[in-house]
């Protein structure tokens, strides 16, 4: 059997293993078709199955209504922070944004580039985006084209536990790195985007969920790869899609209903972040940075006594076989990722070795 570390990785991040099996076990031959899905046409049938199936997992997974159309596009999030705007406000419209740390900021710097009128109206830059800022729904302007929110703050380990009010003003969620953590009210979004890398499958595709009655505000004078009315009025095959990558979040979606669905996902990610808050909190060796209230479930992130130590930390944590617990550059410190395919027993692990770090170093 292949050998498999325990995988803290931010993103791109852990794959369940049963997906990678399954992808390998018919890689080069693909169910008997002699070629690999790589190797096919996406307008032939095997791919337009795979393709199909995948929208219709998604939706039976995520609970997504008829009132809502689901997306495949490519350039990550990040192109996501331009076509949001393009596509959903007028040239040079209000749009809304609350700022809780570096992904919001450049979707913000994004949308002000294009020329539309940016109005913040939350943030936690005065305490270096350590919690969620509360919106004040009932002060939101109306006539702005939506709010702009990041669910889960990959960099800061900082996550909305409830969601804004937004009324008629579509709600807008860039949810990257916590998309299907957890049972979510899809009806209460507007629009939702996330690049796939990290709880949904393989970098190179994002995946967009958006309101049917949305798409009657794309413009026709946007390129046509940012146009969701474009992309969504061909099934996502307006060009070469990333067919392998979609094929694979197909295997995540099918690995999380055989887990018995978001319910059982969402239970089993609270006990693995309430394993590593519990050993974070019952010391002083270990400092969280996020506001107990608003931590996250898929990022952890953590300081130690000083730099040193942490650099310390993460090489042996690295000769231990655990990976990916430096934290994002632009903050220091540590962060453990805990996706969905990171499992009990990869918390359970990491827990052990945090506690015996500090019984040597503390
Ligand atoms: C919350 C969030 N938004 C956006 C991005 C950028 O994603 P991409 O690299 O797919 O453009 C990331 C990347 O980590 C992220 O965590």
């Amino acid at each position: 059997m292949a050998k498999r570390i325990h995988n803290f990785n931010a993103g791109p991040a852990v794959l369940p293993l049963p997906v990678l099996e399954e992808a390998q076990e018919h890689l080069v031959d693909f169910h008997g078709q002699g070629h690999s899905l790589m190797e096919m046409s996406h307008r032939g049938k095997t791919y337009d199955a795979v393709h199909t199936q995948t929208i219709a997992d998604m939706r039976e997974v995520m609970h997504i209504s008829d009132d809502y159309e689901v997306i495949f596009m490519q350039g990550g999030a990040s192109l996501q922070f331009a076509a949001v705007p393009l596509n959903l406000a007028p040239a040079g419209g209000k749009v809304l944004y609350a700022d809780t740390g570096s992904w919001s900021t450049k979707a913000m710097q994004e949308a002000s580039k294009l020329g539309y009128a940016m109005q913040q109206v939350a943030g936690s830059g005065d305490a270096e985006y350590t919690y969620i800022p509360t919106i004040d729904a009932a002060r939101l302007d109306k006539d702005a084209a939506y709010l702009h929110i990041t669910s889960n703050n990959t960099i800061r380990g900082t996550q909305y536990h409830s969601w804004p009010a937004t009324g008629d003003l579509p709600l807008v969620a860039d949810m990257s790195s916590d998309i299907n953590c957890r049972v979510v009210d899809i009806d209460k979004f507007g629009l939702i985007y996330a690049g796939a890398q990290k709880n949904m499958g393989p970098s190179g595709v994002t995946i967009v969920i958006m309101r049917k009655e949305l798409l009657a505000r794309s413009p026709k004078n946007i390129p046509s790869l940012t146009n969701y009315a474009t992309i969504a009025g061909k099934q996502s095959l307006y060009n070469t899609p990333p067919t392998f990558a979609i094929y694979l979040i197909g295997l995540v979606l099918k690995w999380i209903a055989g887990q018995g669905g978001l319910p059982a996902i969402e239970k089993t990610n609270r006990q693995k972040a309430a394993k590593l808050y519990a050993l974070i909190d019952g010391t002083d060796f270990y400092r969280g940075t996020a506001r107990v209230e608003d931590r996250s479930l898929m990022n952890v992130t953590f300081r130690l006594p000083s730099e040193d130590l942490e650099k310390r930390f993460v090489a042996e944590a690295t000769e231990a076989d655990m990976i990916g617990l430096k934290g994002h550059r632009s903050v220091g410190g540590c962060r453990a990722s805990i996706y969905n395919a990171s499992s009990l027993a990869d918390v359970e692990a990491l827990v052990d070795f945090m506690g015996e770090f500090e019984r040597r170093n503390g």
